[in-house]
């Protein structure tokens, strides 16, 4: 709906019923070096993570929005069994090269890495979900990029089932946004990331749309200096050292978004919010939401 309206930068379709907003494989590249080196994931985001994995003794890990393969990369390097799944053919290609290239090393040999797509994710993958993984992660601001295409959300709900039917019972889920009610209320995106250890310098330009009164996507341009940077040169739209890219995203409400995970799960899962990996009373305006979502199992 909202979509036909700002359109996105790359209009690629990825499967039925999903945009790939990084079809054009020019976002997927500069996505890649956005996020700078593979090694660079943040102390904090690495110690939250890890934390939580060990502290519940994960082995099994779906990541349900692997892109370029960041996140998974360091989960295997750490010892756990990962399957790793993306819509984009062009953000799995990082993914798949990284495998390639460490191929010699028992634990990336085993790592698995699918195209599915979050609607239809429970089928495309059921051979793989056995009993259910430990965890099941969808990070980096992924879930906003499931737009709401009939206005009500209904999306977004199934692909939150499908994350349910991934998890097994006693296992959890993990899953972010941005902090969209404060980029609606100030209409400004951070652009420090709580994830990456970004080796050029950003900002992102934030444009709202409102439909019928309520904002129904938010278009994030990333602006990246790519002046000092010999090796990606090459991605320069023009003489400008400046590279540009625009991502859409809806913007999940905090309460909006509780309200369908707990939909998703049932009254008698755990809920957890975490703003900017810290507890909620700890940060007083988050850039990144972070839910932990602990299913539900008769075994306790
Ligand atoms: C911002 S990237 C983040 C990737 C990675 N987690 C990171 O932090 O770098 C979001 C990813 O979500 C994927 N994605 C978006 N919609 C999807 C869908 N419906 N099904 C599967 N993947 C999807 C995109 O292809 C993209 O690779």
């Amino acid at each position: 709906m909202a979509e036909n309206v700002i359109r996105t930068r790359s209009l690629g379709a990825a499967v039925e019923g999903v945009r790939d907003q990084y079809a054009d494989g020019k976002a997927a590249k500069v996505w890649e070096v956005f996020i700078g080196d593979k090694n660079s994931r943040t102390q904090n985001y690495k110690n939250f993570l890890f934390g939580i994995l060990k502290r519940k003794g994960c082995k099994r890990i779906l990541d349900v929005a692997c892109g370029t393969g960041i996140d998974s990369i360091m989960l295997v390097e750490e010892g756990f069994e990962v399957v790793s799944v993306d819509a984009s053919d062009k953000m799995l290609k990082y993914a798949l090269q990284a495998r390639w290239a460490r191929r010699k090393d028992p634990a990336f040999d085993k790592w698995v890495i699918e195209e599915a797509n979050w609607l239809t994710l429970y089928d495309d993958i059921e051979d793989l979900v056995g009993d259910g993984f430990d965890a099941v992660i969808c990070l980096g601001n992924s879930f906003a990029h499931l737009l709401d295409n009939f206005g009500d959300q209904r999306e977004q709900k199934q692909a939150l089932r499908n994350f349910e039917k991934c998890v097994k019972p006693g296992g959890f889920l993990l899953i972010d946004h941005r902090n969209y009610d404060n980029i609606i209320d100030s209409g400004e995106t951070a652009a420090k990331s709580i994830y990456y250890n970004p080796t050029h310098t950003t900002s992102i330009r934030t444009s709202v749309l409102y439909v019928s009164g309520k904002p129904a996507l938010v278009s994030l341009d990333y602006l990246i200096d790519l002046s000092s940077d010999k090796e990606n040169s090459d991605m320069l739209l023009s003489e400008e050292s400046v590279n540009e890219f625009r991502l859409s995203y809806y913007p999940h409400r905090l309460k909006v978004f509780t309200n369908m995970l707990e939909d998703a799960f049932g009254e008698n899962s755990t809920y957890s919010i975490f703003g900017d990996f810290k507890r909620l009373d700890q940060v007083e305006t988050p850039n990144f939401y972070i839910h932990l979502v602990e299913k539900y199992s008769t075994y306790f």
